[in-house]
């Protein structure tokens, strides 16, 4: 959450800054700001979007080298002007942005406000900022020293970019539990919640680890522990495309990406699954394959789209490979002092691979001796970091903040793992094995299929658009892509929106049936199919508006529905990643119709950096 960047070389520093703040504005657009050195700090800032920014700062001289700037995804104090980022200190010397939460920014505050400091805006990072300024008076230090003084009273998460008016060329940075990425170029560096900002200048970037902080010059990069002793930074090359962060002709992100899954899921088998030998090469679950089979449960933790990835794969797991698997929100498992024993398998499914709760929680796994597999994303995270294995999804970046083929391709990747460790285990028969290899090598194929029915769906959204509530029901391992569903349509529509299992809807949500209500099922033909071809008859006897996700040649269901949506011939255990495609495109058109920003809906932020 909230959006980083940080430019010192000879280029004009402001319009790098602005271009990154609109890549990173994923993260959060409730204000964005920025500070440039030329000849003292200035510093610009506006409630609402990068572009709010720009509109107000038009005409004014930018003209800078060395500059900052943050986008925001408010926590501590309302979005307006005057707690937008970046702050200054009480004496005007420093500018600081901030990424994370300051947890005891209550008591510094306090401390603070009895030595006379008085504060312009609601924020934590005000406070840290003027604790920093106050022990540089105080010891008369460098910055670097105040800065590493102030960290260690710090609790809570951060990343934070500081620019000093009487060292105009340097940018210092720190950072623990939010992500920090330092571009190197020739004689100039970039800085970034992620590598998108400076993807046309450098391929070479640095990953700062926690409790590091960072002296950036334009010619110089130097790294340091909090104990103030020197680190080498690693410097890695970047395996990303500009292309993969544009648009590409798409009218939103969202919709890009969609349309990307056949390639997608594609990418994300390609070198592992070989249909034809009968092979899975997944070396990073290889090594740990013996004690995968040997563990009595696993445990997936994670939050949002990826939690609910987690629930298929729970099922997937239980039946393929027969271990005995636990699905945690992580915000929850980190706090209820679950039992972990050592030897215990934990897998941490996430897209950006810095959402706070998770991370955190399988830092406390893995302290307690777990096994930590990630399933993620975003190549070089936290998250990525911190585990001993597991395998990347290979989805590309993911802008739109309402997550679509990252879902797919982390049940993909889960799917080949449970696979995997199920045919090593022998707890699924050898043609079921060769056949399911079959049934993901033909999901990007039928993917594309599903997709050409977006005119189709584009009309039943148009249809049902001005509904109030939406309820949607599935079964088995549909359940969790009727959870999907909904969470989609909040998402991007801000319609009201629950998942249920099918069965369990006459245990209560029935009584929201009428006439009015969308009831959306995920009906596609598996063991249970009859049994929810049921329960639409029992929706449509008290009138509500079946809409349905069947599959290709179901003459009965469509015969029972208003409007169908359909995928072909699937296995059970892959048809989520086919039955969720219309049921994001759904979501994606009822958010268009409404006029929304699909991209960056309300209050959301794509990268759930604070707890
Ligand atoms: O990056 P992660 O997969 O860890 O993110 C988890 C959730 O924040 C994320 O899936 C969120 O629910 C999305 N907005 C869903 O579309």
């Amino acid at each position: 959450m909230c959006g980083i960047v940080g430019y010192t070389g000879p280029r004009e520093a402001y319009p790098i800054i602005v271009k990154g703040l609109k890549r990173l504005e994923y993260r959060g657009y409730d204000s964005a700001g920025v500070a440039l050195q030329n000849g003292g700090l200035h510093v610009y800032k506006k409630k609402g979007k990068v572009a709010d920014l720009e509109d107000s700062i038009a005409g004014k001289n930018v003209h800078a080298h060395v500059g900052i700037g943050h986008t925001r995804w408010a926590t501590h104090g309302e979005p307006n002007d005057r707690n937008a980022h970046p702050h200054q200190s009480a004496s005007g010397r420093l500018a600081m942005i901030h990424n994370g939460i300051i947890e005891n920014y209550a008591q510094l505050k306090s401390e603070l406000v009895k030595k006379g400091y008085e504060f312009k805006s609601d924020t934590d990072t005000e406070v840290l900022l003027n604790f920093i300024e106050e022990i540089l008076v105080k010891n008369d230090c460098s910055l670097e020293e105040a800065i590493r003084i102030a960290l260690k009273r710090v609790v809570g998460a951060y990343v934070i970019l500081l620019l000093d008016a009487e060292n105009p060329d340097t940018i210092i940075a720190a950072r623990k539990g939010s992500p920090l990425v330092i571009g190197v170029g020739k004689g100039e560096h970039f800085l970034g919640s992620d590598a998108s900002p400076m993807l046309e200048y450098t391929k070479e970037v640095v990953y700062v680890n926690d409790y590091e902080l960072a002296i950036i010059k334009p010619d110089e990069l130097i790294l340091k522990n909090l104990g103030n002793e020197k680190l080498t930074p690693y410097v890695q090359k970047l395996d990303l495309e500009l292309a993969s962060i544009e648009k590409g002709g798409y009218e939103h992100f969202m919709l890009k990406e969609i349309f990307e899954q056949p390639q997608t899921i594609n990418d994300c088998l390609r070198g592992r699954l070989d249909a034809v030998a009968g092979t899975i090469t997944m070396s990073g679950i290889q090594q740990y394959a013996e004690q995968i089979m040997q563990t009595n449960r696993i445990i997936m933790v994670a939050c949002g789209t990826s939690w609910h990835a987690g629930l298929v794969a729970e099922y997937i797991f239980e039946e393929l490979c027969r271990i005995n698997v636990e699905v945690e929100y992580a915000s929850e498992f980190r706090y209820r002092n679950p039992v972990i024993n050592p030897g215990d398998v934990i897998i941490a499914i996430s897209q950006s691979g810095e959402t706070a709760d998770t991370l955190v929680a399988i830092e406390t796994a893995k302290e307690k001796g777990a096994i930590i597999l990630g399933v993620v994303n975003v190549v070089g995270s936290s998250i990525a970091r911190t585990s001993h294995g597991g395998a990347y999804t290979h989805a590309g970046p993911e802008i739109g903040v309402a997550s679509t083929k990252a879902f797919t391709a982390q049940l993909s990747v889960l799917t080949m793992i449970a696979l995997k460790v199920g045919y090593m285990k022998g707890t699924i028969p050898q043609q079921r094995y060769l056949r399911l290899l079959n049934e993901l090598n033909e999901l990007p194929e039928k993917a594309a299929w599903v997709l050409q029915q977006h005119e189709k769906i584009k009309a039943i959204a148009e249809k049902y658009k001005d509904a109030r509530d939406f309820l949607y029901l599935g079964r088995g391992y549909n359940f969790a892509v009727a959870l999907e569903g909904a969470l989609k349509l909040k998402e991007i529509s801000y319609i009201h929106a629950e998942g249920y299992p099918a069965a369990e809807m006459k245990h209560g949500p029935i009584a929201l049936v009428d006439e009015n209500l969308p009831v959306v099922f995920i009906a596609t033909k598996d063991p249970y199919h009859e049994k929810v071809v049921s329960n639409m008859q029992e929706i449509r006897a008290r009138k509500g508006q079946v809409i349905s996700v069947i599959t290709e040649g179901d003459e009965h269901s469509a015969s029972l529905s208003l409007d169908v949506m359909i995928i072909p011939e699937a296995d059970e255990i892959v048809a989520p990643i086919l039955s969720v495609i219309p049921l994001q495109l759904l979501a994606y058109y009822i958010g268009v119709s409404k006029g929304l920003d699909v991209d960056k809906p309300r209050n959301l932020a794509k990268s759930v950096t604070v707890e």
